[in-house]
């Protein structure tokens, strides 16, 4: 299957081809309100004095039940970092179709995997997006090439850990657990991470088509960052929330292993990535859970009343699951709902 960028740069294409042709959901509302995800100042969870802390580890709280979504500011992850993986990934998609072939892979999980839409085998209509995903932790592995992609990845992949690791204390702490209460339970030092890297070609016609169907993701928590263009949009209170960064930021989601673990308490929440006419929009996700063989299940702790929601399920079991299946809603979060 051909990616979507060589469709886009190999002809001159006035209308999206029929197979990718999206139908929106006719009852689908966009937000026109101010409202928009929580920020939350990450310096003063890791520097602040108590009181601060405090605070912000109630925001916190807040902002993963309230919306599953937040930004964060003053992260410490350098631009300088974070325009060099956005555009090592850019020379990466630039490279050949066939130099690109080498990373098709096979099987759902194999550590590097280079393709089209979100699963070309089950997805009707395709998706108006190409994709890298490698699984970067515990093992790290890379493409060889563009030259330097591998340096940087390691880099940007390390200082994503150290952030999403901080987050989790403050997470923890939200519940009134201790602090290390999740990197312990879930195993997150040795855990797995995937960076996803998503380019999305500008469309002839993009209110027909769809970059990511809504969904929601698997994993602990999954930092966003993205390059000029925006796209993503965030189900909240029944409508479509369009995301607009503040500069500098990170975009934070929890994920569905969240929701498990704390029982519902924290909600993974479906969001989409919609396409533009005017420009390639690349966005990088990474995504940090347990290791592959962990069973997750709700913490007993937060488990009593109520009683336990979810059936407790081997991560890898839930990714596969996921990543076969259509991207649906929470359709996956679904199946193991007791
Ligand atoms: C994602 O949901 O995995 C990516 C969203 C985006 O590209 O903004
Ligand atoms: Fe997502």
């Amino acid at each position: 299957m051909s990616s979507v960028k060589w469709l886009v740069e190999s002809g001159c294409l006035k209308k999206v081809p029929s197979k990718y042709a999206y139908e929106k959901n006719p009852e689908d509302r966009i937000s026109e309100d101010e409202e928009t995800i929580p920020t939350i100042d990450y310096s003063l969870l890791t520097h602040g004095t108590p009181i601060q802390r405090f605070k912000v580890i109630q925001d916190l709280g807040n902002a993963c039940q309230e919306w599953g979504f937040f930004m964060v500011i003053n992260h410490g992850v350098p631009k300088k970092l974070r325009d060099e993986i956005i555009n090592s990934t850019e020379t990466f998609f630039n490279l050949t179709e066939e130099e690109k072939q080498e990373y098709r892979g096979n099987e759902l999980l194999d550590p590097i995997k280079c393709g089209t839409s979100f699963n070309v085998r089950v997805d009707k209509p395709l998706m108006w997006r190409d994709y890298l995903k490698i699984l970067v932790h515990p093992h790290f592995v890379s493409p060889h090439k563009p030259v330097g992609f591998s340096e940087v990845l390691q880099e940007y992949c390390k200082r994503s850990r150290e952030v999403a690791s901080e987050l989790l204390k403050g997470i923890s702490k939200s519940l009134e657990l201790e602090e290390n209460y999740i990197t312990k339970r879930m195993e997150v030092e040795v855990g797995s991470q995937m960076f996803v890297a998503n380019l999305y070609p500008p469309c002839p016609q993009p209110e027909i088509a769809m970059g990511l169907p809504p969904h929601s993701d698997y994993g602990l928590l999954t930092l966003l960052i993205q390059n000029h263009l925006g796209g993503l949009q965030v189900m909240h209170k029944g409508k479509w929330v369009p995301i607009n960064p503040l500069p500098d930021s990170i975009i934070i989601n929890i994920g569905d292993h969240m929701e498990i673990l704390t029982n519902g308490k924290y909600k993974s929440v479906v969001h989409r990535a919609v396409v533009n006419g005017h420009g390639t929009r690349i966005s990088i996700g990474t995504a940090h859970g347990p290791p592959l063989e962990t069973i997750v299940s709700p913490a007993p702790e937060l488990a009593n009343l109520p009683p336990p929601a979810y059936r407790g399920i081997k991560f890898r079991e839930y990714v596969e699951l996921q990543q076969s299946s259509q991207l649906i809603g929470k359709s996956c979060l679904d199946r193991i709902r007791i």
